[in-house]
């Protein structure tokens, strides 16, 4: 495919919103072509599911379920976003993606990894990203940026939960070291900035 697919993880409050921002805008300066976009979400289909993922109130929904639903928006997502925007030679800058549901719902929910793996290799057709840039933040300082606003189902777990998933991510980047790169996300904005920029100018 012509495109670039780049994805930013991280636990919560890791910044990734601010620095994929400045990504697009940086892209933008270089006549990239950005196509900036989310999970869980990203089209009609998917924001249906995230609404129903993220709901506070819906506190009994086993993990089977929720790996399932992260994958349905997901296989929408590759499929009518993704995808198309590859082919026509775009940056497709992704917040979250497999390596969510790896961290999420494999390390810290605890279900088995293969499956999960597996189930979303099925959503995707297989497609991973060129470059994964996780944005490394400690699950309590991460957690801390998020006081003073409403929380949603996943941000209301406990900080053990968080922490496995902080856990996760550090193993992922390990097994996928050909296309993880990790960033500290506790340096100041344009430090991290630079750093990303870095790592995407490598894979141009
Ligand atoms: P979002 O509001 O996008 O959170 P953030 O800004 O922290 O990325 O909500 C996404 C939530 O869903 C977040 O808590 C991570 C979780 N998630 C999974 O558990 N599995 C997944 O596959 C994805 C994409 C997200």
């Amino acid at each position: 495919m012509a495109g670039l697919f780049i994805t930013f993880e991280g636990v919560e409050g890791c910044g990734k919103t601010t620095q994929i921002n400045l990504l697009e805008n940086w892209l933008l300066k270089r006549r990239r072509s950005p196509l900036k976009t989310l999970e869980p979400g990203g089209t009609p289909v998917g924001e249906r599911v995230r609404s129903v993922l993220l709901d506070p109130e819906l506190k009994g929904m086993v993990p089977i379920s929720e790996a399932l639903l992260y994958a349905a928006s997901r296989a929408q997502h590759v499929n009518d976003v993704i995808r198309p925007g590859l082919e026509a030679g775009r940056v497709v800058v992704c917040d979250r993606y497999v390596d969510s549901s790896l961290a999420y719902q494999a390390y810290a929910r605890g279900l088995d990894f293969q499956t999960v793996m597996s189930v979303n290799q099925w959503a995707t057709g297989g497609l991973l990203p060129d470059l994964t840039i996780l944005l490394r933040v400690p699950a309590e300082t991460g957690l801390g940026r998020t006081v003073g606003r409403e929380l949603d189902r996943l941000e209301q777990e406990s900080l053990q939960f968080h922490k496995m998933v902080e856990a996760g991510f550090e193993d992922l980047a390990v097994r996928f070291a050909e296309r993880f790169v990790i960033i500290d996300g506790r340096d100041p904005v344009d430090e991290v900035h630079r750093r990303v920029i870095a790592a995407v100018d490598r894979v141009l």
